[in-house]
């Protein structure tokens, strides 16, 4: 199957392969045209660059010839995994992948199909998330099915994905270092290693948007269900119960108006809700002590609520720490920064 797939890509065609964080959409690297159908098929705006990964260290020679120091200490403590590291681009990579800008963002995915099949290809793949672009980042083959099918020459087919949500990118063109995606690799891992902070930036809070130089991805509504989010955030959130009351009354104001309105909430607070039984969809996205779960459940649930026919969803904040940071920069994206705070 793999060796199918290579060649597919070989071809220049496009194939979606499992990695540790959510599907990508693959293609040979230096193959122009294949890259461009990247775009094509996705939707995706001409500006937005795309992740090459690797399976080796040694193929980022191949990527960029300006690699700074701390790339093999950042690669020897989180590769393979879902760290995404932003470094100068070699002349040989194709405009296509970077859409034109002077930096290149590489990454080794920690899953064997994905490492597998860029063995096979015996060179880089370049892969955005196998998503139309705007919808969430497919965390099972059947999202990049109902999404890309019929527009792409293979789906490697490995079930759900581990963490659900995508790699963390860290542009180290910069100094120091700044956050342009937190992801599944929490931030704070990478500053112990670096020895240093590392910028974040508003943008990288799910706040507001970067110059297309430095963040050309935030620019766009991403991770979007078809139905309207609201964020209920707090400066507390040891006060749920606050926080709780603050989305019954959302959601109660619109119940009342016919909308069909669900909730994303956590163990911690899904008893809380019991005066709307039956009149929302409680949608329990893990414990707030395990925010991995709430990670791993987040894009999946997006999806739900849009095959549900569900027309409201209103989703409760968390902390800013750790992943926390990841799935509050996703919440406020996918919500069109509709936040209101109690
Ligand atoms: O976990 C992941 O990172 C997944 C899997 C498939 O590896 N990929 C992924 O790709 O999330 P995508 O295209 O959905 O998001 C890549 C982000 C975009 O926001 C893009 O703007 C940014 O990376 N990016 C890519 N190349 C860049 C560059 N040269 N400079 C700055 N940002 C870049
Ligand atoms: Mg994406």
């Amino acid at each position: 199957m793999i060796a199918e797939a290579a060649s597919l890509l070989k071809e220049g065609g496009l194939v979606a392969f499992p990695t540790e964080t959510v599907y990508g959409l693959g293609a040979d690297s230096f193959n122009k045209s294949a890259v461009r159908r990247i775009y094509q098929v996705k939707g995706r705006p001409p500006d937005n660059p795309l992740i090459i990964h690797i399976s080796s260290i040694e193929q980022i020679a191949s990527v960029s010839n300006r690699a700074p120091e701390i790339v093999e200490r950042l690669a020897e403590a989180f590769w393979p995994g879902p760290l995404t590291i932003v470094i100068p681009k070699a002349d040989a990579v194709p405009e296509e992948v970077t859409a034109g800008l002077p930096k290149v963002a590489v990454r080794m995915p920690a899953h064997k199909v994905a490492l597998a099949l860029i063995n096979d290809l015996g060179s880089p793949i370049a892969a955005p998330s196998a998503n139309v672009s705007g919808r969430p980042s497919p965390t099972s083959p059947t999202h990049v099915i109902r999404d890309l099918y019929g527009k792409i020459e293979g789906i490697l087919d490995a079930g759900e994905t581990l963490y659900g949500v995508e790699s963390t990118i860290i542009d180290l063109t910069t100094d120091p270092p700044t956050l342009l995606r937190p992801g599944a690799l929490p931030v704070e891992n990478v500053e112990k290693v670096l020895g240093k902070r590392v910028v974040i930036p508003p943008f990288a809070r799910g706040l507001g948007e970067a110059e297309r130089a430095l963040a050309p991805g935030t620019r766009y509504r991403h991770y979007a269900p078809q139905a309207t989010l609201i964020v209920v955030e707090s400066d507390d959130y040891s006060d749920l119960e606050k926080i709780a009351e603050k989305v019954i009354e959302v959601a109660a104001k619109h119940i009342a108006k016919g909308v069909r309105v669900g909730i994303l909430c956590t163990e911690e607070t899904i008893d809380l809700y019991s005066p709307l039984r039956g009149r929302v969809s409680l949608k329990c996205l893990g414990s707030r002590r395990d925010p991995f779960t709430i990670a791993r459940n987040l894009f999946r649930a997006l999806r739900e609520v849009d095959d549900e026919g569900l027309q409201l969803v209103i989703a409760e904040g968390m902390e800013e720490r750790g992943l926390g940071l990841t799935i509050m920069n996703r919440l406020r994206k996918a919500s069109g920064f509709n936040i209101v705070k109690v």
